[in-house]
Order: structure tokens, then C-alpha cells, then sequence
């Protein structure tokens, strides 16, 4: 038996991998003891996990939505209204949710994103090489990987430009610990987030726009969903797509920055080798560390040995299953090569397998093809633009934010390197 798990220790939460290592090698499922007194089950290994997250034994409804006491200030109800998302349910619920979701996210839609983003990203390159140029130290989460995807975002719901810094502020404010901001700044800040998309939701009802929500509020109003549900889907948008994005953004490039090597292998190899470079980073640090919860609704053997009871907690841990050596050689390594075709893993040189960066099954990421789109922006237009970036602090003592589900470093200090040449 390992010893107690505590997802708040900082160590772990920079380097978890060692634990899950140790964890996989007992058994690809095994059930821990959590600091906080609890226990889980933990599944490490890839095909195990590709299991659980295709079987309907496994259900994502919390089960505090049975006994939780009824919410009673407004921040509160402002908070329930996100637990009735896609997420927190299962078929039918889950499957009528996700097809009007999907009618929205067609790839040509999603890909028409495009031109925006670009723009988005520019807008965001300048100023943080004014910044650079200025103060000298920049930290690439608050500059670069934060604003990127909650200014995409805005894109997606047709927030107008106006009050995308609103945006930003709420959603950094309920993205934060309620203890590391002033009294009531949290609450707030909930109160209005749902106060602006009940707004919002109104305004595209009125004067649809050329955006996926007004494209989503039309379909709903066809497909039976009803006000609260189509608000949970706006905050389940936001939230599932922006610290996932920044955390991808942010480990991709703390990645480049610590492998030189790779990173001009990117600039030279254009578009193909970016999306492996992308595709890498999504395996090799996970930027969602563990699925949400599953509960079991019945025993289910997992393989030879593991019997997991009835009303189990369960969580498939992407970052573990994504290090699986069984599926992937040298798993700690970083080598986005793995996913070209020639130079793979695999005996004649083809791609590695696919990793689980986005999960599996039926809520498999919706947001998928957009994720990877702003990435493949992103990086390469960042790189193309400060040739001379390079890390200022020590990567081994970056903050990492607490527990299972998101990782990704806090905060990553860049500067330009005068030395450098100016075009790397
Ligand atoms: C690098 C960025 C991202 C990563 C790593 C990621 C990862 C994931 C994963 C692993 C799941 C499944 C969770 C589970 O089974 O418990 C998921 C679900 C989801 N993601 Fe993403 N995501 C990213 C970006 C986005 C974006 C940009 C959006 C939308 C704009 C988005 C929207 C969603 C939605 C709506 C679901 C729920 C799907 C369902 O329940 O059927 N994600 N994501």
C-alpha cells in the first residue's frame, strides 16, 4: 500500500509522476487512501482507462446532487446552475445535451475561428514584447496563455470586445481560492457571471450574431433545452475550455523553452511538426491531470485481478494512463517525433497510439478541434515573434496549482535573451 495521497502537497503537484509510477506498477487500478480522509480509486494504466471511460457502470452524476443542502445566497445558485452541465450527466441527459453542442462545433465552424484567433494571438504577442522590452521579466501564464483562451472564448459566445476584460476578471476571480482575494470578491464575481449570460443569452435570442452560442441559443430553443440549462452550457464552455487551453499553452511552452533542441526543430519544420509538438505536449503533460469523477453504479471487475464495489469513486488519471510504458517507449521523454509518421514509435516508424489528453467515450472533449487550433496558432506565432525567449527561473521550482484534475505551472517568468540572434 502506497502512502496517503495529498493533492495539495506542492511537490506532488509539480511532479505527480514518480507517485503514479509507483501506483500503476501495484495494478492499473488501485484504491487510495486521500489526505482529506476519503478513499478512490485511482486508474493508471492506458487500457484500463480507456475502459472505464467507455462504460456506462461508470456514471458522471455527483452523487451530492442528492443530499447537498439547498443552495441559499446567490453566489450559491449562481454556482448550482453549472452542475446541470453535460459533464454531470449521463444518456439520455447527457446525449440530448452534447448533440445540440455538437451541431454548433461543426469543424467549419470551429475552423472559421481562424483569422481571430491569429488576430487575438498578435494583439497578444505585441504586448507582451513592449512588456519584455520594458520590465525586463514577464510571467507567459498572466501575459500570454491566461488571456489567449478566455478572449477565444469570448470569440465562441460573441461577448462583444467591450466586455471581454469583464470576462476575464470574473472568471480569474471564481478560478481562484476564495481566501487569495479580497472578501466577497469570489461571490462577486459568480453573481456576475450569471447575472451577464442570463443577459447575454436574452441579447442572442434577439439579434443573433455570426458566433457557435447564437448558433447554440437558436438550436435550443428547437431541441428542448430550457434557460438554465443553455446558462450551465455557456459557464461549462468557459471553464472547460480556458484553464485546460492555459495549461496547455503554458507546459508546451515551458517544454520548448526547456528542450532547445525541439523547439527549432518546430520553427523549421512548419505546420506538421508544430501539431506533433502539440500532440506531445497533451500526452506529456496532460493539461487535464485526471477526468471528473466517476462513480461505479455496480461492481465491475477491471481485468484479472481488480474488483471495484458498487458507489465507488473513481478517477481515471489522464497523466498516468498518458505515461503507460506498456503503450509508450520512454514515456518520460519528451519527443514530439513520436507523433510524426516515419519517425514514430511504433516498428516501422508510424505514430505513437493515441494519447487520452482528451479523454475517451462519450464526453470525449468537445472542444478538442478548437484546443488544438489555438495551440497550433499560439506557439508557433509566439516563438516566431520573440526568438529570444527564454526561461527566467528555474523550471525544477515553478509553482504548480494543487490537485488531481488540472496541471499546469502558476506562474512562468520569461525574459528575452539579449544575446541571442534576432532571429533565433
Ligand atoms: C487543451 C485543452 C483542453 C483539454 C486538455 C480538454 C480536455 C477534456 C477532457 C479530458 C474532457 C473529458 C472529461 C471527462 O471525461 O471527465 C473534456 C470534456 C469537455 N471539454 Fe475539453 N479540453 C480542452 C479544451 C476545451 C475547449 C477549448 C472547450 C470548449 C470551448 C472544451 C469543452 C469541453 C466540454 C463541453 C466537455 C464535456 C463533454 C461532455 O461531457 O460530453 N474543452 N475536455
Amino acid at each position: 500500500m502506497l502512502d496517503t495521497l495529498n493533492p495539495a502537497d506542492p511537490g506532488f503537484a509539480r511532479d505527480p509522476y514518480p507517485y503514479y509510477a509507483r501506483l500503476r506498477a501495484q495494478g492499473p487500478a488501485a484504491r487510495v487512501a486521500l489526505a482529506n480522509g476519503t478513499h478512490a480509486w485511482l486508474v493508471t494504466g492506458y487500457e484500463q482507462a480507456r475502459a472505464v471511460l467507455a462504460d456506462p457502470r461508470f456514471s458522471n452524476v455527483p452523487p451530492a446532487r442528492a443530499g447537498r443542502p439547498k443552495p441559499d445566497s446567490p453566489a450559491q445558485r449562481a454556482r448550482g446552475c453549472l452542475a446541470r452541465h453535460m459533464l454531470n450527466s449521463d444518456a439520455p441527459d447527457h446525449v440530448r445535451l452534447r448533440r445540440l453542442t455538437t451541431a454548433a462545433f461543426t469543424p467549419r465552424r470551429v475552423d472559421a475561428l481562424r483569422p481571430r484567433i491569429e488576430r487575438l494571438t498578435d494583439g497578444l504577442v505585441a504586448e507582451l514584447s513592449d512588456r519584455l522590452a520594458r520590465e525586463g521579466t514577464v510571467d507567459l501564464v498572466d501575459a500570454f496563455a491566461f488571456p489567449l483562451p478566455v478572449l477565444v472564448i469570448g470569440e465562441v459566445l460573441g461577448v462583444p470586445e467591450a466586455d471581454r476584460a469583464d470576462l476575464r476578471e470574473w472568471t480569474y476571480r471564481v478560478g481562484s481560492p476564495a481566501d487569495a482575494l479580497a472578501p466577497g470578491a469570489v461571490d462577486e464575481a459568480w453573481g456576475a457571471l450569471h447575472g451577464y449570460f442570463t443577459a447575454l443569452i436574452e441579447r442572442k435570442r434577439r439579434a443573433p450574431g455570426d458566433d457557435l452560442f447564437s448558433a447554440l441559443v437558436h438550436d435550443a430553443s428547437e431541441g428542448g433545452l430550457d434557460d438554465g440549462e443553455l446558462l450551465a452550457m455557456a459557464f461549462l464552455l468557459l471553464f472547460a475550455g480556458y484553464e485546460t487551453t492555459m495549461n496547455l499553452l503554458s507546459s508546451a511552452s515551458l517544454l520548448l523553452l526547456t528542450h532547445p533542441d525541439e523547439l527549432a526543430a518546430a520553427r523549421a519544420g512548419g505546420e506538421a511538426r508544430w501539431a506533433a509538438v502539440v500532440e506531445e505536449a497533451l500526452r506529456h503533460a496532460s493539461p487535464l491531470e485526471g477526468t471528473t469523477w466517476r462513480r461505479t453504479t455496480e461492481p465491475v471487475r477491471l481485468g484479472d485481478r481488480t474488483l471495484i464495489p458498487a458507489e465507488e469513486s473513481v478517477l481515471v488519471v489522464l497523466a498516468a494512463a498518458n505515461r503507460d510504458p506498456a503503450r509508450f517507449p520512454a514515456p518520460d521523454a519528451f519527443r514530439p517525433a513520436r507523433y510524426l509518421t516515419g519517425t514514430g514509435t511504433g516498428p516501422g516508424g508510424e505514430r505513437a497510439a493515441p494519447h487520452l489528453g482528451f479523454g475517451h467515450g462519450p464526453h470525449f472533449c468537445l472542444g478538442s478541434r478548437l484546443a488544438r487550433l489555438e495551440a497550433a496558432v499560439a506557439l508557433p506565432r509566439l516563438f516566431d515573434a520573440l526568438p529570444a525567449l527564454r526561461a527566467a527561473a528555474d523550471p525544477d521550482t515553478l509553482p504548480y496549482r494543487p490537485g488531481l484534475l488540472v496541471r499546469g505551472p502558476r506562474r512562468l517568468p520569461v525574459r528575452t535573451d539579449a544575446a541571442a540572434p534576432p532571429n533565433g
